[in-house]
């Protein structure tokens, strides 16, 4: 016997989740969200926003300790990470209160406990209280499970010397000496923060390249600086386990290649080596639902194989991005209520906060090449840009990968300061199918970053004034 009926269940009050259960009572649309732990999931609550604000805090940190160059001088800069974790969790703390406040504002009904899907139209929640409730959803039920943290053989999260990234954001002493295992996003995101803490850094990628999947002479750029700044990264290498010594420290053996092991003496390690789909587990497989390696696949309007059950965000496929889940949360919420709407963007952005910062969106040049297409690149570096020296930020550039023959664009790759903002031109001018010129054409104000991306698109037509066309 159902306690209670909706339109609509979602499980999961993450960044898929919460944005699905307000678009769906927009809608007018009778919903219920249920969160196990707190609304925002992982990216609210120790995923994007407070690992941003630690990054954030020692970039400028950075960039005070460098101010003498251009005339900053600040006498003993430090760090109080304990001040830096209160003003985080003050953050934290507003951004799930206002999700909360949209919530009520909407109409949404909030359950927190542990949720199973028990039918094809029923969820079973054991509420935080004890109690067990059975739902029922007359139209539908959104798994946004998103996603868990991958853990490795012979490195058991201990929570003190042996952490994953939810630890890692929420340091209050600095460690002397960090060995981060996995040079993927969280690993170079955190480990860059520490880094420019004062945190001797080591990365240990088990591939040849850390950030892979990033064009090769972006995560150039980016490993560079990191190395500059004296991080010892460790490429092909596999971390085995590691041993607690007897001053506190830990000893952490490396299988390094050709038969050879290293150990590495480290005071922290963070262990990044990716996050892993919550589709398993929750009923879904008891209904006939397909579940793949833990991913719940969706058609394009983020539907299972199972009528009335859908899926989206991390749980249902990569990349596990909170702003690929908010989309889809919504284009799921849409159809529910029986709007048309499909995920049809040409394009999910990516923005990585390493320091310089990453960001793409579209196809790289080789992607756009083994695709048959015959392209055209134009690229601009920041060190001649007048706004980039005068931010005193200079490493870097922006690329802009276009169709040779009809000049549209394909992708934009930027490293650089503040390419996470720059992204979302590039961004739209995928979505409406621009041209070169369209960017390269259009006034962009001076003296600002963004030259930068009109710069690169007149480059890629050889019309660049700033630069020696090729
Ligand atoms: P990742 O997949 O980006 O990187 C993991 C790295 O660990 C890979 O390079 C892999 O080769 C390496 N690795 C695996 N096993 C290893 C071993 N035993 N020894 C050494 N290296 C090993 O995963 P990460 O950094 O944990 O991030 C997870 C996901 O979270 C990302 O893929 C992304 O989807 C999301 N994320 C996105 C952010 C953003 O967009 N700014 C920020 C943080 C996370």
């Amino acid at each position: 016997m159902a306690n209670k009926t909706f339109d609509a269940i979602v499980l999961g009050g993450g960044p898929g989740g919460y944005p699905c259960a307000i678009r769906l009572a927009q809608l007018k649309q009778k919903v219920l969200c249920v969160e196990k732990d707190e609304v925002g999931g992982v990216c609210l609550n120790w995923g994007c926003v407070p690992s941003k604000a630690v990054i954030a805090t020692s970039h400028t940190f950075d960039k005070v300790k460098a101010g003498g160059s251009y005339g900053l001088l600040v006498d003993n800069p430090r760090i109080d990470a304990n001040k830096l974790q209160d003003w985080k969790d003050g953050i934290v703390k507003k951004l799930t209160g206002g999700i909360r406040t949209l919530f009520r504002g909407n109409g949404v009904e909030l359950l927190y406990g542990d949720g199973r899907v028990t039918g094809p139209r029923t969820v079973t929640v054991k509420t935080r209280e004890g109690t067990t409730e059975v739902i029922e959803a007359t139209k539908a039920i959104v798994i946004a499970t998103g996603s868990s943290t991958i853990e490795i053989p012979g490195f058991k999260f201990d929570g003190k010397k042996v952490i994953g990234a939810k630890e890692a954001v929420s340091l209050r002493d600095i460690p002397r000496r960090l060995l981060v295992i996995g040079g993927g996003i969280i690993g170079m995101e955190l480990g860059g923060a520490y880094q420019r803490f004062g945190s001797e850094l080591t990365v240990v990628e088990a591939l040849p390249n850390v950030l892979t999947g990033v064009d090769a002479d972006v995560a150039a750029v980016v490993e560079r600086a990191y190395v500059k700044h004296g991080a010892k990264i460790i490429k092909g290498a596999k971390a085995l386990g590691h041993e607690y010594q007897k001053d506190g420290s830990v000893a952490v053996r490396l299988d390094v290649g050709g038969g050879k092991t290293e150990t590495i003496v480290t005071d922290l390690v963070l262990v990044a080596v990716g996050m892993r789909p919550n589709g398993a587990g929750i009923g879904l497989e008891e209904l006939g639902v397909r579940v793949e390696k833990g991913f719940v696949p969706t058609d394009n309007v983020g539907r299972t194989n199972v009528p009335g059950i859908y899926a989206v965000g991390d749980c249902s496929s990569v990349p596990m991005l909170a702003h690929k889940a908010t989309k889809e949360g919504e284009v799921v919420a849409e159809v529910i209520a029986g709007h048309k709407a499909a995920k049809d963007w040409v394009a999910i952005p990516t923005a990585i906060f390493t320091d310089p910062e990453i960001a793409s969106v579209g196809l790289g040049e080789q992607q756009a090449k083994d695709k048959g297409i015959d392209v055209r690149v134009g690229k601009f570096p920041f060190s001649v840009l007048g706004r980039a020296m005068a931010v005193s930020e200079t490493d870097g550039f922006v690329k802009v990968v276009a169709n040779k023959g009809t000049h549209e664009i394909l992708g934009f790759h930027i490293v650089g300061p503040s390419a996470t903002d720059l992204v979302s031109e590039a961004a739209l001018a995928l979505e409406m199918h621009a041209f070169l010129e369209d960017v390269g054409l259009t006034v962009h104000p001076h003296p600002t970053l963004g030259e930068a991306m009109m710069e690169a698109a007149q480059n890629a037509l050889g019309q660049s004034v700033h630069l020696m066309n090729k």
